[in-house]
């Protein structure tokens, strides 16, 4: 065991079930190279030693690529990494996967839907693990989701820079999408480091984190931040674990300014970013929700789900790993970038 890190042994069973779990099937590239890294007595030594947290995949590839490393052959890959290894540690060390992926709106939009009907005002929105807030600009995306039998149902502004596909299924599907985007009275987003979206280096850090084959989640991404450069949405420095309430205080009172008393409704919202919390970290997060009287909406991968919201009545088979909750409520599996919602 590394001083600080993890043993080899235990970083190389999280490289393969990253291989197996995660990338195959989505990207033959980290999947080929997070085999070989597994297997790779250098490397494992490498990650070993970085402090708990920094040896996840998608920071050391995403690292590889910021450096222009041939991650498209693992074994030239590897090599490189032998001559460069204090280049990408200081990258791993600097950095840390902060992918801000705007189709994930798609599959917290009928969520959202769902509970603006059963609120007599407008909502506002926090969302916590905000990135550069791509997450929080719900009305300025068109959605385009595929449904079941065929056909489509088109959601948001006529026109937009960006378009969200996402196929849907499941459980009354075609019913369950909404007509429009819910208003949004308030929004700001809470994060650890938070990010500029006009930044020329945060920008080409964030394309490095978007896994090689998914060009065109690189080009949404691309589009996405130009929209988010130009409408600027508030993501304020900040733990969700500690600063949450007084983010929420703030929401309340301008929920009672622009709709009167106690209308309108307060909702956390989350998107692959409570995974970053222990049990204890998730659950400040929940009592700062439940005091403040505000709903949560998040999707997440299904290991924090014990913490979230009950468990769906069914097994979980592996393909799709991410679950959609409002409150307590399992409302559907989606697709960890948000390209498939499956309704529960
Ligand atoms: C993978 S990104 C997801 C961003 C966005 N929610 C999305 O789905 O596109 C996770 C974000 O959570 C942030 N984060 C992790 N732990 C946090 C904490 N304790 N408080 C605030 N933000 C945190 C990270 O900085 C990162 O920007």
């Amino acid at each position: 065991m590394a001083e600080n890190g993890s043993s080899r042994h235990a970083v190389s069973t999280r490289y393969l079930g990253f291989a197996r779990a995660e990338a195959a099937g989505s990207s033959a590239v980290y999947e080929r190279l997070a085999l070989a890294v597994a297997a790779d007595e250098a490397t494992l030594d490498l990650l070993a030693a970085l402090p708990a947290g920094k040896a996840q995949p998608n920071l050391l590839f995403g690292a590889l690529r910021w450096h222009g490393a041939p991650v498209q052959d693992p074994a030239a890959a590897l090599a490189w990494l032998l001559d460069h290894g204090d280049e990408v540690r200081a990258t791993v060390l600097q950095r840390s996967t902060q992918t801000n992926e705007a189709a994930r709106c798609a599959v917290l939009l009928p969520g959202l839907a769902e509970l603006a009907a059963r609120t007599d005002g407008p909502l506002a929105v926090v969302e916590v693990g905000a990135s550069a807030g791509l997450c929080l600009l719900y009305d300025a995306w068109r959605y385009r989701y595929a449904l079941p039998g065929g056909g489509e149902h088109l959601v948001g502004p006529a026109v937009s820079d960006v378009e969200l596909p996402c196929a849907v299924d499941g459980l009354g599907a075609a019913q369950r999408l909404p007509a429009a985007v819910p208003a949004i009275a308030w929004r700001a987003g809470l994060d650890l480091s938070p990010l500029d979206p006009a930044d020329a280096d945060t920008r080409r850090w964030l394309e490095c984190l978007v896994w090689p084959e998914h060009a065109e989640r690189a080009e949404r991404l691309r589009l996405a931040l130009d929209v988010a450069a130009r409408l600027r949405p508030p993501v304020l420095a900040g733990d969700m674990t500690t600063d949450l309430a007084p983010l929420l205080a703030r929401a309340r009172r301008h929920l009672d300014e622009v709709a009167g008393r106690g209308r309108g409704a307060v909702v956390v919202t989350h998107s692959a970013a409570l995974v970053y919390l222990g049990a204890e970290g998730r659950s400040a997060v929940r009592q700062a929700i439940e005091e403040a009287g505000a709903h949560r909406l998040g999707v997440e991968g299904w290991a924090v789900l014990p913490d979230l919201a009950p468990q769906p009545p069914h097994e979980h088979d592996g393909g799709s790993p991410f679950l959609v909750s409002l409150d307590d409520a399992p409302l559907a599996l989606a697709a960890p970038h948000g390209s498939a919602l499956t309704f529960l």
